[in-house]
């Protein structure tokens, strides 16, 4: 399907689209604006890790200005932002993949995708919210400690990287124009294996083990069934 956004801005190098995308929101971009870059030079994870961004790679960061979504609610959209891409993958490729709390998207146990958010604010509200995702597509990137694939790996041909791009706005579009976050997460937890399962988490501060119950479809916090307890942020692994 084709996507009407029209404010889609390439480039072949850049340091990171995070950056690029603040300076682009500073001067006054409209609602998704899409910067893409076919490598970058300082791409950045989450948790302060770098996000390797060889050429090959479908790196672009989407500027939200949602007028209506609360400061609480932002990291919901990191739950949209996977789940199309799930359904970009699933429509393109025939891959069923898992999505991983808070937002990784894994196939066959391995991370293929990335997506990362920035949120700034004016007083009280959001002014805009910069969500970065970074797909494996004809690459297959060099991460020591953690199982990566690609989408080339799984489908042993090189792949059209705007054509992913394309249906990927398309299927975001979608959810974000008819936006019902408790919509998004019901669908989202059909497609995860994780509720109910033993997992430890890894924050900042601590380790935390617990079962899996819910995703608080409030604010997209994990929900322990260990006294209920909320984790707002951390890497999750199956225990
Ligand atoms: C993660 O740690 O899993 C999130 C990785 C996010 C990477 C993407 S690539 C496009 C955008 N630009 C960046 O510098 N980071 C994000």
């Amino acid at each position: 399907m084709q996507t009407n956004i029209k404010n889609i801005h390439f480039f072949k190098k850049l340091n990171s689209t995070m950056d690029k995308a603040r300076e682009f929101a500073k001067n006054g971009a409209p609602n998704f604006t899409v910067i893409v870059s076919e490598e970058q030079l300082e791409g950045r994870g989450r948790l302060k890790r770098v996000w390797e961004s060889k050429k090959g790679g479908l790196y672009f960061t989407v500027i939200l200005r949602l007028e209506d979504i609360k400061i609480k609610e932002a990291p919901l959209m990191n739950f949209a932002v996977s789940l199309a891409l799930y359904k970009t993958i699933e429509k393109l490729f025939n891959i069923k993949a898992e999505l991983k709390w808070p937002n990784d998207i894994l196939i066959e146990g391995e991370k293929i995708c990335g997506i990362l958010s920035e949120t700034f604010l004016k007083g009280s509200k959001i002014e805009y919210l910069n969500i970065g995702i970074g797909l494996n597509v004809n690459n297959i990137p060099n991460v020591e400690d953690k199982k990566t694939t690609s989408l080339t790996k799984l489908k042993k041909e090189k792949l059209n990287l705007k054509t992913i791009l394309n249906e990927f706005l398309y299927e975001f579009e979608k959810l974000i124009q008819n936006l019902d976050f408790k919509k998004i997460i019901k669908e989202w937890k059909e497609k995860t294996f994780f509720l109910n399962k033993k997992v430890k988490i890894i924050t900042f501060k601590e380790e935390i083990v617990g079962t899996v119950k819910d995703i608080d479809e409030s604010d997209g916090s994990l929900i322990l069934k260990e006294n209920n307890r909320k984790i707002a942020y951390g890497d999750m692994f199956l225990c």
